[in-house]
């Protein structure tokens, strides 16, 4: 029988607990043996849990009337401690070897005739990880019989970094204002930060650096570390340590002093009272996190100093407390010389820590991000991941979908982040991949991990998208464990948040699994990076912004040929970076993947892939691949209707239909550029004819004029229509088309600045009205704002006469670009 489907706002993400049907009786007591507060979340959570999705939580029975060896009356329990207590009170049971710190064991154990569940931790915290695990094996499988698991995580680092600023903005951040700060203060009311913690606890996460790496040196005002302390009380029953990102100038800045050197010994003392002040307000604090010599921060360099000596400075102060310091490798010159054809952006890393490696302090961890460029749509591993082997490492990853879509499109990138952890350096000429480096195994090191910016907000479902959340819940999964497969990850995260009917997680799957190939394939396949405007909103599509200037984001696209040439022969020498085999993987046009081809060589559009297809052509055909795949994703989300609540099947509906529209002006945009680049047609005869729609500019205008559109290829003809100076504007157009049904779209901007209405007019009766007040990224009519409206079935017989009305409010003059009619029955006509 169908359980009831209750309208769900996505803030319980996939801890919902959803009934499940018992196959066999749990125990109805629990015996908790350890008084620390993560293990009193555990078996509060344990309670929880059971209570939602059994509807009986078990009876704690007092650890004063438990006999070791012995239930009370010889009852099955839940039996929650650490290995230690456990072994104490079970005598006869015994702990798996190798429980790495946090980790835990799940166990069946046969004790006097009654089988008692066991969860063990290494510590406390694996305590709670623990149960974590069980109520999501339970919510999985319907039962926990022969449970016989022992688990550890990969790294003792798995940190969620928040990009949130004091005023309450979220620097990338696209679920709402801070959960942290408002007003320049830690918020009063941390209700939600209680409940980040207990999401991230849930995936084994365990330290959450609360602020933007362009931090503000009020963090460490004395008012600030006060409320950091607050949010630290909050975050510690799940575990969750708290960690600040500094900005290195603060000594100046908010100290007042004259310098800020870190071999001035009254810097140092300065930091070292700051350091004091953090671990009175906040015993258990993580550390800091360093964005130095980078976009605008200061930095060591300042004083011709190293990255190595700033961060063994501030590791030094927190050494004894227990703190660590996660110096960022996301250091480079963004003045870079276009013209210098040896100049590269993407070797800056390497070129900077290498020649560092074994000076940094043992509690420093360089924090390097996936790929050499910025969290780019596709790029290599990291050469300098090899390139460190006396230092510690972490990987730092992006949940928040900067330049992915910014959780209005749905790109589950886990796929992304296993094909980087899964890339095998050859380092030293044996298998490193790069998942047993930043682990610390592959070079034997302490110390290492991972560090991913999520951006959660105040929105209820947290990022925005749910189907975002299947990004923050595989962070965790490949954290814990980077061993586990896209798939496995997505369908239990499916299994969770939406319900274990196969029909949901296998529609959930075949949009999840494709998604990231699809939003490459729509903005920029082969190695070209993801073509956004890289100087503003890093959304829409503008291709042109990442050239001639000093970002050094470019891919050097000429009327030629196109490609970063980054081989040692002819190059920037960046291949060189990587360990010998790796390097003449890239070196060789023969062996260099297609999927990173142009982000490694220069070649002509007419240079043949390994499948014969031209570089063009490949370029044409892959935007309309994937904006035909995008389309598919709304039909794969229908098919949910009546199995999830209907309040998430809206939502995700909503953004399906937005991405499948959006996808087409990406594809337009980027093969338009193409085509006007090359002077190559596509040889399909799609790229600039669009069947079925007619411009501004080929209607009759009342009002309307047209305005230029930067960058030009966002845009039919590099114009909009728009209405200034009037009350009113309106477009028509007399349709020919056979008599029929068909749909209508109408292609228009949706600013910021105001919230033009629209009407849509046939023969002169209302079709639609809507008002344009979506809150899209940029502010300005280009590729950023084209949204498409689109009225479904509507009956037209030749000499229909169509009007759009606009009328402008605020500054935004009501512009739009073209309409569109197709056959509704037509489905691959939505791809005009
Ligand atoms: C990206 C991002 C910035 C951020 C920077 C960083 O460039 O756009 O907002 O500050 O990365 O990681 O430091």
């Amino acid at each position: 029988m169908p359980l009831p489907l209750h309208a769900e706002s996505g803030a319980k993400a996939w801890l919902r607990y959803a009934p499940v049907k018992l196959a066999a009786p749990l125990p109805q007591r629990m015996v908790v043996l350890d008084k620390a507060v993560t293990v009193r979340s555990a078996a509060f959570e344990l309670r929880r849990g059971l209570l939602s999705m059994t509807g009986a939580a078990p009876v704690s029975v007092p650890v004063s009337g438990y006999v070791s060896g012995l239930g009370l009356d010889a009852q099955p329990e839940f039996v929650l401690g650490t290995v230690t207590e456990v072994r104490k009170a079970l005598p006869g049971w015994h702990a798996p070897v190798g429980l790495k710190l946090d980790g835990y064991a799940l166990e069946t154990f046969r004790n006097h005739g009654q089988t008692d569940l066991i969860i063990a931790g290494r510590t406390p915290r694996g305590v709670l990880y623990g149960t974590f695990a069980l109520l999501e094996t339970l919510g999985e499988h319907s039962e926990l019989k022969q449970l016989q698991i022992a688990s550890s995580p990969s790294a003792p680092i798995r940190w969620a970094d928040q990009w949130d600023n004091l005023n309450g903005s979220i620097e990338r951040g696209y679920g709402g204002r801070s959960i942290f700060f408002n007003d320049g203060h830690v918020r009063a009311n941390l209700a939600r930060v209680g409940q980040y913690a207990r999401l991230l606890a849930s995936v084994g996460l365990n330290g959450v650096d609360v602020n933007n790496v362009n931090a503000s040196p009020q963090m460490l005002s004395p008012e600030t570390i006060a409320g950091l302390g607050r949010i630290a009380d909050v975050m510690r029953p799940w575990g969750v340590r708290v960690a600040i990102s500094v900005d290195f100038r603060s000594p100046e800045t908010l100290g007042g002093m004259k310098t800020f050197n870190p071999k001035d010994p009254q810097v140092i003392a300065w930091w070292r009272q700051k350091v004091n002040a953090l671990y009175q307000a906040i015993p258990d604090f993580a550390g800091f996190t360093v964005k130095a010599d980078s976009e605008g921060q200061a930095g060591p360099s300042q004083y011709g100093l190293t990255p190595a000596a700033a961060a063994n400075m501030l590791a030094g102060l927190l050494r004894p407390h227990g703190g660590v310091v996660m110096y960022r490798a996301f250091v480079y010159n963004n003045h870079l010389d276009w013209n210098d054809k040896k100049a590269d952006r993407a070797r800056a890393a390497y070129d900077i820590f290498h020649p560092l490696d074994g000076k940094f302090a043992s509690n420093v961890v360089v924090q390097i991000k996936n790929g050499p460029i910025d969290f780019q749509v596709r790029e290599p591993a990291s050469p300098l991941y090899a390139g460190l082997r006396h230092t510690n490492e972490a990987m730092e990853l992006e949940v928040t979908q900067e330049y992915l879509g910014q959780a209005r499109q749905t790109v589950y990138l886990v796929p992304m982040w296993k094909k980087t952890l899964d890339f095998n350096m050859h380092a030293e000429n044996r298998d490193t991949p790069v998942k047993s480096i930043v682990e610390g195994k592959a070079f034997h090191r302490p110390l290492g991990g991972y560090a991913a910016v999520v951006n959660v907000g105040l929105d209820a479902n947290w990022l925005r998208n749910p189907l975002s959340m299947a990004n923050l819940w595989g962070y965790g999964q490949l954290a814990w464990n980077p061993d586990q497969s896209a798939e496995e990850i997505a369908s239990n995260w499916a299994r969770l948040t939406f319900g274990d009917d196969p029909r949901i997680v296998s529609a959930v799957d075949s949009i999840l699994l494709p998604s990231w190939h699809v939003y490459e394939d729509y903005t920029g396949p082969l190695g070209l990076e993801t073509l956004t405007d890289i100087t503003g909103a890093h959304y829409g599509p503008a291709p042109q912004s990442a050239e001639r200037n000093g970002w050094g984001m470019w891919f050097r696209a000429t009327h030629t040929g196109v490609g970063m040439d980054r081989t040692t022969a002819t190059g920037t020498g960046f291949i060189g970076q990587y360990p010998p085999k790796v390097a003449a993987m890239y070196e060789s046009l023969k062996t260099c993947p297609d999927d990173l081809l142009l982000f490694m060589h220069h070649v002509p559009y007419t240079h043949r892939l390994h499948d014969g297809k031209t570089v063009i052509q490949y370029i044409y055909d892959s935007h309309y691949a994937g904006a035909i795949a995008a389309q598919k994703f709304v039909d794969e989300w229908k098919t949910l209707h009546g199995l999830i609540d209907t309040e998430r099947y809206e939502q995700v509906l909503g953004i399906q239909r937005y991405q499948a529209a959006y996808a087409i002006v990406w594809r337009d945009g980027i093969t338009r550029y193409f085509y006007k680049m090359s002077g190559i047609a596509d040889d399909k005869g799609r790229v600039g004819h669009y069947a079925g729609r007619v411009t501004g500019a080929q209607m009759q205008l009342r009002g309307y004029s047209p305005e230029k559109v930067t960058p030009w290829e966002d845009a039919s003809d590099g114009k909009a229509e728009v209405c200034r100076d009037q009350a009113q504007c309106t477009a028509s157009t007399v349709l020919q088309h056979p008599a029929g049904v068909y749909n209508i779209g109408v292609q228009y901007f949706d600013l910021p600045q105001g919230a033009s209405t629209f009407d849509l007019l046939l023969n002169g009766k209302a079709l639609a009205h809507w008002t344009a007040d979506r809150h899209l990224p940029g502010y300005k009519i280009d590729g950023d704002t084209s949204i498409r409206y689109l009225v479904r079935h509507v009956s037209l017989k030749p000499g229909d006469k169509l009007a759009l009305v606009g009328h402008p409010e605020g500054g935004e003059p009501a512009p739009f670009d073209y309409v569109v009619v197709y056959p509704s029955a037509d489905q691959s006509k939505l791809h005009n």
